[in-house]
């Protein structure tokens, strides 16, 4: 695989990065997340709205202007042959120096590392035709999930403690309502009203969530934006999930309570169909 890192593309085996890199010793950096579909980006330009916000939120430099990254993006595609899957971006604040809790100089230039991973089926994925269990797991994560940081291990954790008791993942709470899933935006359906959290600082502001809602709102659905209990998700008419590498996927299941038919539900199934039409 060729990957890119700081204007270069490698062999993977080449790309290297100092060991005081603050994204390996403090997960001081953030991330995106663009799925590849028929080997073109979705979305790109609101992923690289949102990496912009991340970057300003933590005072890290943007090191490249739109149209570098675009073309890393496209490069990266190419050079690896993704018809179907994703391009991953990382960008940390880099770190010439010694560990210390204080930023290095403004000036110091941060590291960029991008990657493809293939996945065949992400569109036509027979997961949406089965459809997601989910447990409900304590929402442990720090205070600021509106910015994508690399530092992931609570939701990796809540990921293993959900396949651990046979589920596909888990939803946080807190507080009794549910923020958002491990590395997804959380909704339900009751009646026709499509309901999920309002943005804040609690919840990931999901690129995907943002084009659902518009395609939810253009085809007269009605979006409700506001925080719901695990017990409303259990008796709601369907429940789903969206992000940039499962576009929308059905829930089924919530701690074990089938969530409506206990089948993928049609709302579900008609925005992801809109959505990846509409996208590709
Ligand atoms: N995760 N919430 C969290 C906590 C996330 O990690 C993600 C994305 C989302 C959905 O955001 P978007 O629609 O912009 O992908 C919500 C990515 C896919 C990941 O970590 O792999």
């Amino acid at each position: 695989r060729t990957v890119y890192l700081n204007g270069d593309y490698l062999p993977e085996a080449e790309a290297r990065v100092s060991v005081f890199d603050r994204g390996f010793v403090m997960a001081d950096g953030v991330y995106e997340v663009v799925s590849v579909l028929d080997g073109k980006l979705i979305d790109f330009e609101g992923h690289q709205a949102r990496l912009k916000r991340s970057l300003d939120a933590l005072e890290i430099r943007n090191p490249l202007s739109d149209d570098e990254y675009l073309t890393a993006f496209r490069e990266l595609v190419q050079r690896n042959g993704i018809d179907e899957g994703l391009v991953y971006l990382q960008v940390t604040r880099g770190n010439p120096g010694d560990r210390d809790f204080a930023y290095p100089p403004a000036d110091t230039p941060p590291t960029v590392v991008a990657f493809t991973q293939s996945k065949p089926g992400l569109a036509d994925n027979p997961a949406a035709r089965t459809g997601l269990k989910i447990v409900t797991l304590p929402d442990e994560r720090w205070g600021r999930r509106d910015i994508k940081t690399v530092q992931l291990l609570y939701p990796s954790m809540a990921k293993m403690a959900a396949k651990a008791q046979g589920a596909d993942d888990a939803w946080l709470v807190q507080d009794g309502t549910v923020t958002e899933g491990t590395s997804n935006n959380a909704y339900i359906l009751r009646g026709n009203t499509i309901i999920t959290r309002e943005l804040s600082h609690d919840i990931l502001h999901g690129i995907t969530r943002q084009a659902v809602l518009r395609f939810a709102d253009e085809a007269q659905m009605s979006v409700e934006e506001r925080a719901f209990t695990p017990d409303e998700a259990k008796s709601a008419d369907e429940a789903f999930i969206t992000s940039a590498s499962a576009f929308v996927m059905p829930v089924v299941e919530i701690d074990g309570t089938p969530v409506g038919s206990g089948k993928p539900g049609p709302v579900a199934a008609r925005l992801r169909e809109i959505y990846i039409d509409e996208m590709r």
